[in-house]
């Protein structure tokens, strides 16, 4: 399916985002091993968070799709720490590389053997990550090539680690925190750069024996958590699209509704905010210890920056994205220590730079990051979202700011993290 993008103006308008896809996964996955019913309300629509509704399925744990006051909500039937079923089948985690590294902490302590994969970019991302604190915990599993999947997962008694991630990975940790929940001792985690911590917050929540410590956790293993009410928060990373959309639309005023607001997330806000942008939060509250709040964006001359360091894999979701912003600011953008771009769900560092040359952009690529320079403007073209779901939305936003109408090719994979990204799109850009 192809989408025609037309300039606009403005952003203006009151619009939510789908409940976060990092949280709900999490959510997802600990109401399966927790005891009792969960109520997740606002689960991310992305069909990746399907993907991990469909692996626990296959797992034995059911779930059902309830109506409550008009909204969906999901309740996850879990069935506490050893209530896994093996399944009949390979798992399909589909595109989502947070299903597949997170799910294999889980499964890596069960008593039972299961085989797990995913689509055609998903297969091609790296799980030497996971496989080894996993494997200096007791687990054995088999890769494709020792480092891809399908990964057939052994169950074992495990036991907890003390381990220090060698790259910045929420993921890698998230996995590692699973595995530690159902193994004998403490497992540690130690992160030089602060990750999302989204799992530690909702370990807590559930009960499980946990001490938060900045880029260090400790997790008492053996515990049981408990199901309970969950409330998704909107997703920054889906915002990210339609906040610097209306920062460069000439004449926006948008506000965001019921966004997560976890510091370990807004890196983004701030670099936007350094770069001129006029962002507001209002409301802003705590939920299931995640803090939620509106964002009212309006347009602002952005002067571009650099990204590096420790930033960088605090905005890494929000990369293609910031490229578009960087090409029309008036200083452009530089990105470094990104290296982790090249193994998304496509090479980011080579699709931003194919989609924006196609724009007509200027720009460089380095080994880890992009160099792009200020005060350019968008070309009308045909772009190719690569099937990455982040580049078809990114390129839809630059089409906002082009001469002329773009197409943006393969464009359904928006629906990945944001189903309803083109509807809503419309719905806000004049
Ligand atoms: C995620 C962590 C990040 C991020 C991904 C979601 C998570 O990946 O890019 O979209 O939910 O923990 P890495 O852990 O590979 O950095």
């Amino acid at each position: 399916m192809h989408e025609q993008v037309s300039p606009a103006a403005a952003l203006h308008g009151v619009v939510s985002v789908p409940g976060d896809k990092s949280i709900s996964h999490r959510y997802a996955m600990l109401g399966a091993i927790a005891q009792g019913d969960s109520r997740i309300y606002n689960y991310s629509s992305g069909a990746d968070c399907q993907s991990t509704l469909a692996c626990l399925a296959g797992l034995g744990i059911l779930h059902e799709f309830v109506e409550q006051d008009g909204r969906s909500v999901l309740i996850i039937h879990g069935k506490g720490s050893n209530g896994l079923q093996p399944p009949a089948a390979m798992l399909d985690a589909g595109n989502s590389g947070s299903t597949i590294r997170m799910l294999s902490g889980i499964l890596a302590r069960q008593p039972f053997t299961t085989r797990i994969t995913g689509d055609d970019s998903l297969v091609k991302r790296p799980m030497r990550r996971i496989m080894t604190p996993l494997t200096s915990m007791g687990a054995q599993i088999e890769a494709s090539n020792g480092q891809f999947p399908p990964l057939m997962i052994h169950g074992s008694h495990l036991r907890g680690i003390d381990y220090t991630l060698p790259v910045p990975s929420a993921q890698v940790k998230s996995c590692t925190l699973l595995a530690g929940l159902g193994a004998a001792g403490e497992t540690i985690v130690r992160e030089p750069v602060t990750t999302r911590d989204h799992t530690e917050i909702a370990l807590r929540e559930l009960g499980a024996d946990i001490a938060i410590e900045p880029r260090l956790v400790r997790l008492k293993g053996g515990g049981q958590l408990a199901g309970k009410d969950l409330i998704v928060p909107g997703d920054i990373s889906a915002a990210a699209f339609f906040i610097v959309a209306a920062l460069i639309a000439p004449e926006s005023d948008l506000i965001i509704t019921n966004v997560g607001l976890n510091p370990t997330r807004t890196a983004l806000l701030d670099i936007l905010r350094g770069m001129g942008a006029a962002i507001k939060l209002l409301h802003i509250e705590q939920i299931n210890g995640e803090l939620i709040g509106n964002l009212e964006i309006k347009t602002s001359a952005m002067r571009g920056g650099v990204v590096e360091g420790p930033a960088t894999a605090s905005v890494i979701d929000e990369i293609p994205i910031l490229a578009v912003l960087g090409a029309v600011s008036k200083e452009g953008l530089i990105v470094r220590n990104a290296a982790e771009l090249r193994v998304k769900e496509t090479d980011r560092i080579e699709t931003i730079a194919a989609g924006l040359r196609r724009m007509g952009i200027r720009l460089e690529t380095t080994q880890d990051g992009l160099e792009i320079p200020g005060s350019q403007k968008f070309r009308a073209a045909e772009i190719d979202s690569c099937g990455d779901h982040r580049i078809a939305m990114a390129f839809s936003i630059a089409a906002l700011a082009a001469d002329g109408p773009c197409t943006i090719r393969n464009a359904e994979v928006a629906s990945v993290s944001f189903p309803e990204f083109y509807r809503t799109l419309r719905e806000i850009a004049r």
